[in-house]
């Protein structure tokens, strides 16, 4: 079966390739690079030792992506091309609309003429806004209090009102929770620009030398130890509910909408013990005030995806530290320096 993968040279986008490569599937990628690099797409290559077909183009230009549809049998898409910084979207919020936005209606239109129905889609756990209880169920009610979150908002709608309007769509709704973590090879990993937004790789650069300290955002929130606590899973296991939800979806026409989290919330100074642990290292840290935007408490209930995909997380923190680290010490710049 050969799958489309848009934002495939990404950091999600890759380990999902890889898994998707290791079942059996033929991956067609789509990337801009606006976010990633080609040496993610070549690593992928010698890790399955098998080769993708790769395309440098935008998914909002229809003509090119109209040329990899005829080029191409597509039988399902996996929509991960998107902008996803938080803060960013704040201060350039067209551009987060125009990306995000644009590029899954012009992919919408072009599966719906070239009648390909099947289609997973990255969402967040954004989509819950600030006031859900945790664990945090699917039908929890939806808001979004930045223009990231209400993009992601805004293409789950498009979805639904698509589902509504042509009940022969096979369309997966899979809401992330904080996808931390690298291929087990190391060779594979999350590679941000600039200063980390998120404590994973934030953590990992100070365990690298590259930052002093951590930075933790509130000691006094309402939780086991008044620092923030967060649902993190591991990237494979989210590749891995990607080929699940894929495979769900390929037996019949639906609208599947499914946490992918573990269920277990863990706090910052949690991980950051954790990753001590995984590292040998000892990690720096200062409590400083709270960032704005941040809730006390998020992490998943998984019934759903457990009884509609049969998917289950499988790796501990434990896991998701070591194999960050591993990514770090192998990488210490990302992809950048490595010909
Ligand atoms: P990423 O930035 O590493 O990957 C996104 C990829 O899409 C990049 O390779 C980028 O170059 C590409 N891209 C962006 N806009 C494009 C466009 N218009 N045309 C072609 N390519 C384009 O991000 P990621 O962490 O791999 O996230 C993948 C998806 O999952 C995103 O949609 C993100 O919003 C969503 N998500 C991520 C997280 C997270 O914490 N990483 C959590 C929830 C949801
Ligand atoms: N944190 C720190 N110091 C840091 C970075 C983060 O203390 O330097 C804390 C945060 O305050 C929070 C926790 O670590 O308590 C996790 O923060 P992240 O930035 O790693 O992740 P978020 O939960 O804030 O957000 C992530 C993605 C969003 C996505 C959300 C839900 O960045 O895009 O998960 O999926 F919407």
């Amino acid at each position: 079966m050969k799958i489309l993968v848009t934002g495939g040279a990404g950091y999600i986008g890759s380990h999902t390739c890889l898994a998707l490569l290791n079942e059996g599937y033929e991956v067609v990628i789509v990337d801009n690079l606006c976010n990633s690099s080609i040496e993610s797409i070549k690593r992928i290559e010698i890790l399955a030792n098998q080769s993708v077909i790769f395309y440098n183009a935008d998914v909002r230009d229809m003509v090119s992506l109209e040329n990899v549809f005829h080029e191409n049998s597509i039988e399902a898409v996996i929509h991960f091309a998107g902008l996803k910084s938080v803060n960013e979207s704040i201060n350039i919020p067209i551009n987060y609309y125009e990306n995000n936005v644009g590029s899954s209606i012009a992919l919408f239109n072009i599966m719906s003429k070239f009648n390909c129905k099947i289609l997973v889609f990255s969402s967040s756990a954004t989509v819950y806004g600030d006031t859900a209880m945790s664990p945090i169920k699917e039908g929890s009610q939806l808001s979004a209090n930045n223009p990231y979150g209400r993009s992601k908002l805004m293409i789950e709608e498009i979805l639904q009102d698509l589902y509504v309007s042509d009940d022969t769509w096979h369309i997966g709704r899979l809401r992330y929770f904080n996808p931390v973590g690298a291929h087990k090879s190391g060779m594979i990993g999350e590679d941000p620009n600039g200063i980390p937004n998120n404590l994973f790789p934030y953590i990992s650069q100070v365990a690298v030398g590259r930052r002093k300290k951590v930075n933790i955002f509130g000691g006094d929130y309402d939780t086991h130890d008044g620092t923030g606590v967060r649902d993190y899973i591991h990237v494979m296991d989210i590749a891995d509910g990607h080929i699940k939800a894929l495979e769900a979806l390929n037996i019949k026409s639906q609208l599947l909408t499914i946490n992918l989290g573990t269920g277990n919330g863990y706090s910052v100074l949690d991980v950051i013990k954790a990753f001590e642990s995984a590292s040998g290292l000892k990690i720096p840290y200062k409590i400083v005030g709270r960032r704005e935007g941040d809730i006390a408490s998020c992490y998943a209930d998984t019934a759903l995806a457990s009884s509609s995909i049969n998917w289950n997380a499988s790796y501990n923190l434990e896991s998701m530290c070591k194999d960050a680290w591993k990514w770090q010490t192998l990488n210490p710049n990302g992809y950048q320096k490595i010909g």
